[in-house]
């Protein structure tokens, strides 16, 4: 493994990751070390009468200062906008998220509007539109895929247009994010397996980005590792906890790959497939992982030995371009134990609109950063057919 074109990057992680059963109960204690008196906890309506939601507002007592149960799947303008409101009407100083990616995404958000005073959240939209520290923010995730919890990007979705819209800022990186394996064991085995597999596209695809560099390798090797062996007995029992544990470490693993390194193709063709059709993020990577490997391999072959290695092949006498296609392999293998749909025929994306998704998915940020340089939509209609 050679990194001689990889002297020159910075790494930054700047969350303090609190891991372990029953951590939900540090959350005061975190409050107390970032200053924050009292919060403004962001959920999802589906979680808000959930026993881990009743339990985390018990702990904080006063110190919540009220409730904002409005996240949706990927998010929307209007969500975050009426979270701020709700943020400046309840005097809060400090967020605490409490859900999956979208309600971390969402109050990410709310954190940027609530700092700047404003109240629509459609100028920050983009890259680096916020260039201040914004109110503190204590993640606290239910799902172990998206790593929300310890990254730059916020996915805030345009309902009208379709279009899934990226935030990208260092400053939306939470300042703290609590790690309870106890808050995944009721994930029902299909929602585990694909936000478990949107964990390993992050750390595959943080191997065919363009920013990859050996911090991020290590990670997202161990994030594999972690995952091959822990994410079926997560299926198997769901209220295994040492299972739960490693699968959690390993999807923010996997973030701190990706938010230094970035992601690639198939996040771009996920987005797309997403904004167009709802299709979930983690089973549209899920299907797409494959895929990706192969159309990067006349570019990156020799970047997935490691990836072959951490997936528990045997690379000995083969040559770059056949562990690369040993390791796509093994990816359907293993989205096939986890009972995971393998096509996008079966998850009901209609064949004849593929070139429109290729055309959004080419200038998706995550086929920008991908290692492989795409311009025509054509190159990546190819890759959803062998998909489809
Ligand atoms: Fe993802």
């Amino acid at each position: 493994m050679s990194y001689k074109d990889r002297l020159n990057f910075n790494f930054h992680i700047p969350t303090r990751i609190v891991f372990g059963e029953g951590a939900l109960k540090e959350t005061v204690k975190e409050m107390d070390s970032l200053g924050m008196r009292q919060a403004l906890v962001v959920t999802d309506v589906t979680l808000k009468d959930t026993p881990m939601v009743k339990s985390l507002l018990d702990h904080l007592g006063n110190k919540a200062a009220s409730l904002y149960a409005e996240a949706i799947p990927d998010s929307s303008v209007e969500v975050v906008n009426r979270g701020a409101q709700v943020f400046c009407e309840a005097r809060a100083d400090g967020l605490i998220s409490i859900g999956g990616g979208s309600t971390m995404d969402t109050t990410k958000a709310i954190g940027v509007l609530a700092k700047k005073g404003k109240n629509d959240l459609k100028e920050f939209l983009g890259f680096s539109k916020v260039g201040e520290p914004i109110v503190p923010h204590i993640a606290i995730p239910t799902t172990s895929g998206t790593a929300s919890e310890v990254t730059m990007f916020a996915t805030i979705k345009d309902h009208e247009t379709k279009i899934k819209n990226l935030m990208s800022d260092p400053f939306l990186i939470p300042r703290v994010a609590i790690l309870d394996p106890l808050l995944t064991v009721g994930l029902p085995p299909v929602m585990t397996a694909a936000t478990g597999m949107d964990a390993m596209s992050h750390a595959v695809e943080s191997f065919h980005a363009r920013g990859y560099e050996p911090i991020a390798d290590g990670l997202a090797l161990q994030a594999i590792r972690l995952i091959v062996q822990y994410l079926p007995r997560c299926l198997e029992k769901g209220d295994d906890v040492e299972a739960r544990g490693m699968q959690a470490i390993a999807s923010t693993m996997a973030g701190m790959a990706f938010q230094n390194a970035l992601v690639g193709c198939v996040h771009g063709m996920a987005h797309a497939l997403g904004g167009m059709y709802g299709l979930h993020h983690g089973l549209a990577n899920a299907i797409l992982l494959s895929h990706g490997i192969r159309f990067n391999m006349p570019v990156s072959a020799h970047r997935y030995r490691q990836v072959g290695e951490a997936l528990g092949l045997d690379p000995g006498g083969k040559n770059d371009a056949e562990i690369g296609e040993m390791a796509a392999r093994a990816i359907e293998n293993f989205t096939r134990q986890l009972g995971l749909p393998q096509r996008l025929s079966q998850v009901n994306i209609p064949k004849d609109n593929l070139g429109e998704v290729a055309k959004l998915a080419v200038v998706d940020p995550g086929m920008r950063s991908n290692i492989r340089k795409v311009t025509d939509p054509q190159e990546i209609t190819a890759v959803l057919l062998a998909a489809w």
